[in-house]
């Protein structure tokens, strides 16, 4: 039993070693942080992430496998992430932006690169109206829709506003519908929420991108080029109104490249903490 309680005795105090070292370890990169901040560099480095992990756990192995120190940096590393991006961006994000554009790809991957919750509104309200979009649209009408969308909206709102008040404070990433900033009344509580970034995209990438599908009613029997860049046209003015924070035309990139410039963006803004 002594040998028990003598090496029970050892592992608390590495454990409180290695809490030491790891608070040691968090407060450089909050450093970091500040000074990628003044140097207007990206807080995240995906390839450089992945390739200290890989290194790391080469190096490391011993008694423990690659996986566990893969799963060891992976934990360390999430956790300077989330204390950095926390940091540096501590409101929820917004993405407006027309059909195709990339709002709720791209708004899952950001949610996970700043350990948010994702919320999708056009599934809020297909959550909320139990039924798909092109069901409401297809037996109740567009109006109907909009209006369960400011619903939808008007309780979202509720919901961060109550996190606020929270001790733990939650951040949001929230893709809204094409048309969510049709409303005034809704980019009043878009405001609201958070930071508004506008996707864009050309018509000819749009009209790609939805072409196999069948879930826009907008655009149902009419997804041709012309009548979505018609749409556009017509929608133009209407974002434009909603005055985001920033513009990104995600035509020619990929997910992880949208994502990647957001967050370089917003992380190299001036109101960072609005
Ligand atoms: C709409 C866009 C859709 C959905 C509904 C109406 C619009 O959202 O809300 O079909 O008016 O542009 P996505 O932009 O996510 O496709």
């Amino acid at each position: 039993m002594q040998r028990l309680d003598q090496l029970r005795e050892k592992i608390d105090r590495i454990d409180d070693e290695l809490a030491n070292l790891l608070e040691e370890r968090m407060h450089f990169v909050l450093e970091i942080a500040d000074l990628k901040e003044t140097l207007r560099m990206a807080v995240h480095d995906v390839k450089r992430e992945q390739k200290i992990k890989q290194n790391r756990a080469e190096k490391y192995r011993g008694l423990l496998s690659k996986k566990q120190w893969e799963e060891w940096f992976e934990t360390i590393f999430r956790i300077s992430k989330e204390l950095q991006y926390e940091r540096m961006l501590r409101n929820n994000l917004i993405l407006i932006g027309f059909m195709g554009t990339g709002k709720t790809s791209v708004g899952k991957y950001l949610a996970d690169h700043l350990d948010a919750i994702y919320i999708d509104l056009d599934e809020a309200v297909e959550t909320m109206e139990r039924a798909s979009i092109a069901e409401i649209f297809e037996k109740k009408g567009e109006d109907y829709f909009r209006e369960a969308e400011t619903k939808c909206l008007q309780q979202l709102q509720q919901k961060l506003l109550s996190n606020i008040e929270g001790a733990d404070r939650l951040r949001y990433v929230i893709a809204c519908g094409g048309g969510t900033v049709l409303r005034t009344e809704n980019v009043d509580l878009l405001r609201q929420m958070g930071r508004i970034v506008w996707l864009t995209g050309s018509p000819k990438t749009v009209y790609e991108r939805l072409r196999k599908l069948s879930d826009r009613p907008l655009l149902q029997n009419r997804n041709s080029l012309d009548a979505i860049a018609d749409l556009m046209r017509q929608r133009q003015p209407i974002y434009e109104a909603v005055g985001a924070e920033m513009i990104m035309d995600t035509s020619q990139l990929r997910i992880e490249e949208v994502t990647k410039k957001i967050l370089e963006q917003l992380s190299q803004s001036r109101d960072l903490n609005r």
